[in-house]
């Protein structure tokens, strides 16, 4: 901390002893935060403090080593949040949620898979009236983050080289290891009737492709925003991280209708003890459950609502915590004829298709009739944005593919079909001032039938795909769904039951004009401040048909070059 204080005096001219004054605080060290924070500190005479909750998480192999995937889950550099009961789905408890705590954030516990969502989708950001995002520069400024490691000729895997980036921050790179059975599975796909992809990076993501993952080729070595971003750049005097330290609150200097002035942000200790950070912006990076309620705290959020708190409104904006984005998944799996000599999670193949093609024609009136009711929970313009992805005939199912083999028995095909568009929404909340406390999460999952009726007729098309030659061949027997659980009807109770998350939660500080419930603007400014932003995925307006992080490297990149 002196070493910051003195920093501050040099670079910023305020030299008292107890107050820090930087020109930016980040908010998180998560995958956002570490990227602006990164992009910033390039110019030597910019001053940036990250405020981080969770350690440096060096040391931790559940991090660093990608064969321990999961390990991290439940440990201390999980967030573990509490969810609520599931309103429309029998009121079943939905548990707690993994969140990385630890610089790198969710990047350094997630699932490791490293993908593009589809250009249409991303296009889809500008039609919102979110100026300069669009295709051309989300993707562009992921291929900035992304440093692509190419597969072995041996490894017998196809990618397309100018889909990605080759000289950015985070490595990607193919598990070289696949089972000979994966090639089966994308044969039975496309003998089932599904496109085969040579790589779903470059936005174009139909078809079954092998899937890259943010790790160094070779030796299993994760690659986090912190080894990225953070690690190979902490001799930058200007780039300062304090860990164990939880932001409550933003402080303000004025609180003038329409143009909020932030002074800097309030924040607690590993001991439980409140100091302040000043600086000339803010910018929350704390993830879709962390930076709301900040700014709810902040007494920026719905006015009626915070007023039952006993919190002053600064600026009364309704869309805080709401829109909350999350896609749902129905696990599937068969036990195999032989044990496979495995005992590692596999890479993931994705298999992305429109709903056109996963249906057929027998269920898609069903299904055209269920899209036509727009749930209360979504606002007309992300409606609207739903319906023209659809009529784009854009991948709406995705599955990602493992084999396991315990320690005795045969090994266990799962398949993991997930809806990558849903229209219901959900959100969080504080339900106090206390600035430690954990928000109310509400997923909200199956308010829009339609939801259900696609998860449900996913699972149908796997089912289909499975029992298609040649992986057909493997088969000993289902295991979940059970044989015989074949009708729509019956499926959807399925889903209903063993619905899981795909921890992609996005959009509960939208990114969208303030009359469609938007948060920030294309600069990422709240609405109503002058010098607050919110970078992470609480801002990304549209899911991508793919895993997050991909797009939360970009829009943290493209963000940063906006604010400097
Ligand atoms: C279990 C899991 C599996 C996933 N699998 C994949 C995958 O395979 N591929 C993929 O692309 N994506 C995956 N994701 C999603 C992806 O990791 C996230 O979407 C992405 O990392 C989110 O980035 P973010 O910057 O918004 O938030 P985060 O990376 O979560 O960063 C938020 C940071 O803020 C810190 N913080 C929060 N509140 C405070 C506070 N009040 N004060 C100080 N610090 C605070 C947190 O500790 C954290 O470091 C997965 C996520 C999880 C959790
Ligand atoms: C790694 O994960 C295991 C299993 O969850 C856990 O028991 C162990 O404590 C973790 N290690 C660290 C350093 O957190
Ligand atoms: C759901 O559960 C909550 C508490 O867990 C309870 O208050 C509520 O009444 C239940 N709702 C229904 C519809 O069962
Ligand atoms: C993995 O390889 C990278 C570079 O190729 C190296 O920096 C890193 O230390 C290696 N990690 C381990 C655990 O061997
Ligand atoms: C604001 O909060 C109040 C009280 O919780 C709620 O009734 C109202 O619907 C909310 N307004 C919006 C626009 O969400
Ligand atoms: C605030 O919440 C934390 C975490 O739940 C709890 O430990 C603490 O006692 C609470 N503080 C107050 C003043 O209620
Ligand atoms: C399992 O099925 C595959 C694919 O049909 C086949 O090649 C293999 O020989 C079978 N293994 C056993 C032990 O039956």
């Amino acid at each position: 901390m002196r070493a910051s204080t003195r920093l501050a005096c040099v670079l910023v001219g305020v030299c008292t002893a107890r107050v820090q004054a930087f020109d930016y605080v980040i908010v998180g060290g998560g995958t956002a935060g570490l990227v602006v924070a990164n992009r910033l500190t390039k110019d030597p005479l910019v001053s940036v403090m990250v405020l981080e909750a969770g350690g440096d998480g060096l040391g931790n192999t559940n991090i660093s080593d990608v064969t321990l995937i999961g390990a991290a889950w439940g440990t201390q550099v999980d967030w573990q949040f509490p969810t609520e009961p599931l309103l429309h789905d029998g009121n079943r408890s939905s548990g707690t949620a993994p969140r990385g705590k630890v610089l790198g954030g969710s990047s350094a516990i997630n699932g490791d898979v490293f993908d593009y969502g589809d250009a249409r989708e991303y296009d889809e950001w500008l039609t919102l009236g979110n100026t300069g995002w669009n295709a051309q520069s989300i993707i562009a400024a992921g291929k900035k983050a992304e440093h692509f490691y190419a597969p072995k000729p041996s490894d017998d895997i196809d990618f397309t080289l100018t889909a990605h980036g080759l000289s950015g921050n985070i490595a990607t790179s193919y598990n070289s290891a696949a089972p000979p059975i994966h090639d089966d599975v994308i044969s039975s796909v496309v003998n089932a009737g599904g496109l085969r992809s040579a790589d779903n990076a470059g936005g174009n993501v139909d078809g079954i492709s092998h899937a890259t993952n943010a790790r160094l080729p070779l030796n299993s070595t994760r690659a986090t925003a912190a080894t990225g971003y953070y690690f190979p750049y902490s001799y930058r005097k200007n780039f300062q991280v304090t860990l164990n330290v939880v932001a409550t609150k933003i402080l303000w200097s004025s609180i003038a209708s329409g143009s909020a002035v932030a002074s800097g942000v309030e924040y607690v200790d590993e001991y439980g003890a409140t100091h302040t950070i000043s600086a000339k912006t803010v910018v929350l990076s704390a993830g879709a459950w962390g930076s709301p309620p900040i700014l709810e705290r902040s007494g920026v959020g719905n006015a009626t609502f915070l007023k039952s708190l006993g919190i002053k409104s600064v600026v009364d904006l309704p869309g805080v915590g709401e829109n909350l984005q999350e896609q749902t998944i129905a696990p599937m799996l068969w036990s195999l004829n032989a044990s496979l000599p495995l005992n590692v999670i596999t890479p993931f193949l994705l298999n992305m298709e429109s709903l056109q093609k996963t249906l057929g024609s027998g269920n898609l009136a069903t299904l055209e009739s269920l899209l036509n009711v727009q749930p209360p929970s979504l606002s007309d313009a992300l409606y609207n944005a739903h319906k023209s992805l659809y009529s784009k005939s854009v991948p709406w199912i995705e599955g990602y593919v493992s084999v396991s083999t315990p320690a005795s028995g045969p090994s266990v095909l799962a398949w993991y079909p997930v809806n990558l568009h849903p229209l219901s929404r959900g959100s969080v909340h504080i339900v106090s001032t206390n600035g430690t406390a954990y928000p109310k999460i509400q997923y909200n999952f199956f308010d829009s039938p339609f939801d259900t009726y696609v998860l449900a007729a996913a699972v149908q098309r796997v089912q289909s795909i499975v029992s298609t030659p040649p992986l057909s061949g493997w088969i000993a027997s289902p295991i979940s769904p059970p044989a015989g659980v074949t009708s729509i009807q019956d499926l959807k109770a399925f889903v209903l039951e063993n619905v899981a998350t795909a921890s992609h939660i996005m959009g509960t500080a939208l990114m969208a004009p303030l009359k469609d419930g938007g948060v920030v603007d294309a600069n990422l400014k709240v609405y109503g401040t002058k010098n607050v932003y919110v970078i992470d995925a609480s801002v990304v307006p549209i899911e991508p048909a793919a895993h997050l992080q991909a797009t939360v490297y970009a829009l943290a990149g493209r963000a940063a070059e906006l604010l400097s």
